[in-house]
C-alpha cells in the first residue's frame, strides 16, 4: 500500500547548513497494516509522515502509495498533526465535518455519522462549541474524529495522544484499535511510548537518532484484541525489550522497564 523507496529529505538550515533528516529510508506497509514509528527527537518522524501525507517531497528517493508517487496530499488520507489544527471560527462539529465538505461528500447522514464520533471520544454535548472552549486534549480528539469522518484508507497520526492525560491516553489508544479492527485500514502512527507503540502495532519501526534512518522494524506477535492487562504477555515484553535495545543500548533496556 505505502511503498517508500531509499528516501532521504535534506533541509536547508538558516546558517546554511544542510540537516539530512532522512537517509536511504526504505519501508513498505500492506494494506490494512498497523505500523508504528519511534525514535528519538528529531530523527525524522514527522518528515517521513508528511512525506506519506504528499506535504513534503523527498529530496532523493521515492515515496508511493499503491503504486502512484506521492506527489500532494490526497483526500482519502486522514491526517492527525501533533498539536490540533482546527478551525478557530467553525464549531466543533464543523469542524469534524470539515473533510466530507472539501470532497463534496457531505449528505443527510453526515452529521449524525460525525456526532456519533465525537461521542466516541468523549466530546457528546461538545457540537456547537468553538475550540477556543476546549483543552487541548479536547481539541486534539476532536483533530482525530476529523481524520476519521471520511473513512480514509490511510491514517497518518502525529503524536496524536501527546496531549492527552495518562487514562485519556490509554481510553483513546484501545478505542483506536477498536475502530481499525471495525474499518481496517492501513495506519501509521508516530509516538514516543514504547508501550504504546507496542501495543498498537503489527510492527514498530525504530529509527536511529538524526539522521534518520530504519534501525530496525519489530515484529509485534502479540495476539489480537489486545488491552493492557496483556503488558505482561511474553511477546509483549520480548518486543519492548527489543526496542529499548534499540533505542537506549543494551546496558540500560534491563533497568529502565517501568519509564515508558
Ligand atoms: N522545514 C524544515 N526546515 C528545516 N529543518 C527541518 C524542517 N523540518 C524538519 N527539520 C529538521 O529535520 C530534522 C527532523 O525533524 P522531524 O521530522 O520534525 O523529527 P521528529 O518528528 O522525529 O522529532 C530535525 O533536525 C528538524 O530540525
Ligand atoms: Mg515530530
Amino acid at each position: 500500500m505505502i511503498v517508500l523507496d531509499r528516501v532521504t529529505r535534506v533541509f536547508n538550515s538558516r546558517d546554511g547548513d544542510q540537516i539530512v533528516a532522512l537517509r536511504d529510508v526504505s519501508l513498505e506497509i500492506a494494506a490494512n497494516e498497523f505500523v508504528t514509528l519511534v525514535g528519538p527527537s528529531g530523527c525524522g518522524k514527522s518528515t517521513l509522515l508528511r512525506i506519506v501525507a504528499g506535504l513534503a517531497l523527498p529530496t532523493t528517493g521515492e515515496a508511493a502509495i499503491a503504486g502512484a508517487p506521492i506527489r500532494e496530499p490526497r483526500p482519502e488520507t486522514g491526517i492527525v498533526f501533533q498539536a490540533p489544527t482546527l478551525l478557530p471560527w467553525a464549531s466543533v462539529l464543523d469542524n469534524v465535518l470539515f473533510p466530507l465538505r472539501m470532497m463534496h461528500r457531505m449528505d443527510s447522514g453526515s452529521a449524525d455519522k460525525a456526532t456519533a464520533l465525537l461521542k466516541l471520544v468523549g466530546l457528546a454535548g461538545f457540537e456547537k462549541k468553538s475550540p477556543r472552549e476546549l483543552s487541548g486534549g479536547m481539541q486534539q480528539r476532536v483533530a482525530i474524529c476529523r481524520a476519521l469522518v471520511h473513512e480514509p484508507d490511510i491514517l497518518l497520526m502525529d503524536e496524536p495522544f501527546g496531549a492527552l492525560d495518562a487514562l485519556t491516553r490509554e481510553e483513546m489508544t484501545l478505542e483506536l484499535l477498536r475502530i481499525w479492527s471495525e474499518r481496517p485500514k492501513t495506519v501509521l502512527f508516530v509516538t514516543h511510548s514504547i508501550t504504546e507503540a507496542v501495543m498498537l502495532a503489527d510492527r514498530v519501526v525504530v529509527m536511529s537518532p538524526r539522521p534518520g534512518r530504519v534501525a530496525e522494524i519489530v515484529d509485534v506477535g502479540a495476539p489480537r484484541p489486545r488491552s493492557f492487562d496483556n503488558e505482561a504477555d511474553p511477546a509483549f515484553h520480548e518486543a519492548t525489550q527489543r526496542i529499548r535495545q534499540l533505542i537506549f543500548g543494551q546496558k540500560h533496556a534491563s533497568s529502565s522497564r517501568a519509564s515508558s
